[in-house]
């Protein structure tokens, strides 16, 4: 008895001391071997973590919600920012006496009731530990220390520095902030892109993003952020290479996560003391553009409406339990292909569904990111096009370009544009009249006023006055047209004809002004003032009536596909507006011959200014002509309705007014020519000189193409001079032949190289300068446009990137010398 005495009093001394040593220093297990269970109570009364990485920077463990009833999740978790990195149990909570359990094969955690609730899959060999590695990696290895399983693999919603998130892959946003369970909004990376989406739709692409930055065109395999971006990479292993980035500020911990709003954060820390974590990117960056944010059929408005809410219903609509529906109790929203079989039965009595106009002034998000499904169509086919499928809600139609964009599934959110939106899109919604679906009525669109937009008039109501006044507008426009021009009548009465809707007529407001032949000529002087010549055709200077200058084009190897292309381009071209770009005002076909009529530009083009006799263009003029060049060409890349490639850059089409503001001209063009000759006049558009290889090498034309033409621009910026003089004039195809004379110092981007490569800028500058710009800003000018030229498109910047180095809010690309040697050889792409 005696001798048990000690050993029961040091068992109890133990027994009473250990919960204290566990309170002031907690347990810090950095691995595990089977057999081991335990469950929150448990650690809560050690006070320790299940897992602890070697410095402690994460700890796996359970995390409480504090919800009634409590929800449980197994978690790891960054310790000094307290952020839940991953979660085994998202989908069911459990409570404090769930059990985590390690055992052979593999980790398992099983609720009160002793059912499984989350395990890891069946794995190859034994497990011999369970590790949390100081990268916030759970791992389960065998004896070997090879990796069975890896929390890693099975991403929940967060990505952490270090981590490889494989293309196929997407993080699945949790319901709210204290309920993990996966949601509706998703972070997809697929084999070209990184993109945030709901039920399918796209609301936002890192290709598309203002601050990424694209590299190759090659498929993605993976995405990894590190200290400095996050980056996609092609191949794998050691032999990866960066397709894209997007560059953040260096720290030593970021994580990347898709929140619960739907928008993807990136946020980062660089101390291991308890910290806030400071963000570095939120998208989409602004709240509206989120696909539902108002829920399905809210509207998200530019006004806050209190203190937290932008959100409101459209008029006519009111607040339900998933986002807004019709007040009006007679009408119902359609479920989808999934609705119940009343609805379904519904939809199918009255054949045709009839839509509601919800007007204009607003947008949906998805519409940014997605092709129409059809384009250059009238209303009522884009109408048929939705009553065909089940899944077909509603549909956003463009009248400029006849752009057509079903919504599938699910209707999220609109949000309010700004004024300065060129041409908002008309949505109509699918609708079931519950009364009485007479099928005499069942095509009609029914209109519904919303507030503020001004367009949105012309289609709001058809009733009384309104009627009236557009009646008498389309009667005058149709005999203007008719006496205007047959040609011209005729073809706009086929679309007239072949539109069943009221509306089918308002196609025409696309359209720029038509002017008559005699107008034409009588401000042409009859042609007396030519102004300048090209691909395209003559130009000629104008007094119109009203006594506006203009300049008027006469187009020459007009295509015979003609006519009906010829309006479908002309609506695209005159729909596009921006203060870089020269505005369409009108046209005129007479016979077989089209004119274009523009705004007249005082001070001529770039070529005059820079190359002519005048006085030196200073160098800040030149930055502001490179600066509004590069903007009218990325909005013509990626601002506009439709992609437009310009084909053509050049001094000559890079016009000045009399405030030095650039006007780009000549764009959308190239879509007029015959499509058979095309490829013969390929040569044709783009003028020698400023024609990058693939236009040579026949690979594909793309945006990248005017990105080249841009960089032989900004090189005869800087030296004021041709960068091949002895074509200097010649804008029409030569034999290959010529070209070999243009090899050696005279061919100037050959001679940039060279200077860069030897860091010689100042040397470069155009002499008439004589100093007056420093060789720091010749660089910046010199390694833009050398990025431009390199060989393979996919490896020059896009035009936004471009605009992005010259206003500073990226780094001025390096270029790549590989990529350039050609130039050495190659008299710059003519041969
Ligand atoms: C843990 O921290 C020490 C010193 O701060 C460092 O030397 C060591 O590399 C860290 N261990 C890991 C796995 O990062
Ligand atoms: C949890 O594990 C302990 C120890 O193995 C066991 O006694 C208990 O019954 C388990 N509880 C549940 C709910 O599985
Ligand atoms: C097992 O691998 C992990 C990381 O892969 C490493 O940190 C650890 O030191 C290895 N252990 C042994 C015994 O090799
Ligand atoms: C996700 O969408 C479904 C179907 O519309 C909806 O029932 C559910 O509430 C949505 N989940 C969240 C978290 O909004
Ligand atoms: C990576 O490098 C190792 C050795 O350096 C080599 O054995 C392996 O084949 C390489 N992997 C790839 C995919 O190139
Ligand atoms: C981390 O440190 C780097 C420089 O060391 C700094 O540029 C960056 O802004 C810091 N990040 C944070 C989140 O403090
Ligand atoms: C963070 O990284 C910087 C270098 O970028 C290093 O100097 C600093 O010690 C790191 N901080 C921690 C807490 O690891
Ligand atoms: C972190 O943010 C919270 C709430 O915004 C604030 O109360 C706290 O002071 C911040 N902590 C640090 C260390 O900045
Ligand atoms: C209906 O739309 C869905 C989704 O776009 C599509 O997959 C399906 O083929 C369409 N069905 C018909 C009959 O057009
Ligand atoms: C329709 O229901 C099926 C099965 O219930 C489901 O898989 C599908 O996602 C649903 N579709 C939509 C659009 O909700």
């Amino acid at each position: 008895m005696k001798s048990l005495c000690p050993c029961f009093f040091l068992a109890l001394c133990l027994l009473l001391i250990f919960p204290f040593s566990a309170f002031s220093d907690p347990l810090h297990v950095h691995s595990i071997t089977p057999f081991f269970t335990t469950n929150n109570l448990q650690l809560l009364d050690n006070n320790g973590a299940f897992l602890s990485s070697i410095n402690h920077t994460f700890e796996a463990s359970f995390v409480t919600q504090s919800v009634q009833p409590p929800r449980i999740y197994f978690s790891v978790i960054h310790v000094s920012t307290q952020s839940v990195i991953w979660t085994a149990n998202r989908n069911t909570p459990v409570s404090n006496s769930a059990n985590v359990t390690l055992t052979i094969d593999g980790l398992a955690i099983t609720d009160e009731s002793k059912e499984l609730i989350w395990s890891t899959p069946p794995l190859s060999s034994p497990v011999s530990a369970l590790l949390l590695l100081e990268t916030g990696n759970l791992v389960l290895v065998d004896e070997n220390n090879v990796s069975l399983w890896q929390s890693f693999d099975y991403p929940t919603d967060t990505i952490v520095t270090g981590q490889r998130f494989p293309a196929g892959k997407s993080l699945v946003s949790a319901a709210s902030a204290d309920d993990f369970s996966p949601a509706n909004y998703s972070l997809t990376l697929n084999g070209e892109d990184l993109a945030l989406q709901w039920f399918g739709q796209t609301y936002w692409r890192l290709s598309m993003d203002t601050h990424s930055f694209k590299f190759s065109n090659k498929p993605v395999s993976y995405m990894e952020i590190n200290s400095d971006g996050l980056y996609l990479y092609g191949g794998s292993g050691n032999d990866s290479f960066v397709i894209s980035k997007l560059r953040l500020s260096s720290s030593n911990f970021t994580i990347a996560r898709i929140g619960y709003g739907g928008r993807f954060t990136i946020s980062s820390s660089n101390s291991t003391e308890n910290v806030n974590l400071t963000q570095e990117l939120l998208r989409p960056s602004k709240f509206c553009l989120v696909s539902n944010i108002c829920g399905e059929l809210g509207f998200c408005t530019l006004k806050q409406i209190n203190k937290i809410n932008y959100c409101t219903c459209l008029e006519g609509f009111q607040k339900d339990s998933t986002g807004c529906s019709p007040i009006e109790k007679s009408i119902s929203l359609p479920t989808g292909c999934n609705g119940s079989s009343s609805d379904r039965e519904l939809e199918s009595a009255s054949s045709v569904a009839s839509y509601m106009n919800l007007g204009t002034g607003f947008q949906y998000i998805a519409n940014d990111f997605a092709m129409p499904a059809k384009r250059g169509v009238d209303l009522s086919v884009c109408q048929d096009l939705c009553s065909q499928n089940c899944s077909c809600l509603g549909f956003f139609y463009r009248y400029s370009s006849g752009s057509c964009y079903p919504v599938e599934n699910h209707f999220g959110s609109v949000y309010e544009i700004g004024t300065t939106e060129p041409e908002p899109p008309s949505a109509y919604i699918k609708v079931l009249e519950k009364s009485s679906p007479s099928p005499g009525t069942a095509t009609a669109i029914t209109n519904k006023k919303h507030g503020f937009p001004v367009i949105g008039i012309v289609f709001i109501s058809l009733s009384g006055f309104g009627l009236i006044v557009i009646i008498t507008a389309l009667a005058i426009l149709w005999l203007h047209r008719k006496r205007t021009s047959e040609k011209v009548a005729l073809s706009l009465g086929r679309w007239d004809s072949s539109s069943s809707t009221a509306f089918g007529t308002t196609s025409i407001p696309g359209l720029p002004s038509s002017f008559k032949y005699e107008e034409i000529e009588k401000a042409t002087d009859d042609f007396s003032t030519q102004i300048g010549s090209g691909g395209f055709g003559t130009v000629y200077k104008g007094t119109m009536a009203d006594e506006t200058k203009v300049a008027i084009k006469k187009i020459k190897n007009l295509g015979v596909r003609g006519k009906e292309e010829f309006f479908t381009e002309l609506r695209i071209i005159g729909s596009i507006h921006h203060v870089n770009l020269v505005r369409l005002k009108g046209f005129c076909v007479h016979r077989s011959s089209r004119f274009l009529v523009y705004e007249f530009m005082n001070r001529g083009s770039l070529e005059r200014i820079l190359f002519g006799d005048g006085p030196v263009l200073e160098w800040r003029d030149r930055c502001k002509i490179v600066l509004g060049t590069a903007r009218a060409l990325t909005y013509l890349h990626s601002g506009c309705q439709q992609k437009i490639i310009h084909c053509d850059i050049k001094p000559e089409n890079i016009l000045l007014s009399e405030s030095l503001q650039v006007k780009v001209s000549d764009f959308g063009l190239s879509k007029l020519l015959d499509h058979e000759t095309s490829k013969l006049l390929t040569t044709l558009r783009g003028t020698r000189g400023y024609l990058a290889p693939e236009w040579i090498t026949s690979s594909g034309i793309t945006d990248k193409t005017d990105v080249y033409s841009f960089g032989m621009v900004l090189l005869e910026i800087v030296s004021g001079k041709r960068n091949c003089p002895l074509l200097a004039q010649n804008t029409s195809i030569g034999t290959s032949s010529s070209s070999s004379s243009l090899e050696g110092p005279t061919f100037f981007p050959a001679l940039a190289f060279e200077m860069h490569k030897e860091r010689r800028y100042s040397e470069l500058a155009d002499p008439r300068l004589e100093g007056r710009v420093s060789g720091e800003e010749i660089e910046k000018i010199v390694r833009i446009a050398l990025c431009c030229l390199h060989i393979v498109p996919a490896l020059r910047p896009s035009m936004q990137n471009v605009v992005d180095m010259l206003e500073g809010r990226i780094p001025i690309g390096n270029p790549i010398v590989y990529a350039l040697n050609f130039l050495l050889s190659f008299g710059g792409g003519q041969t």
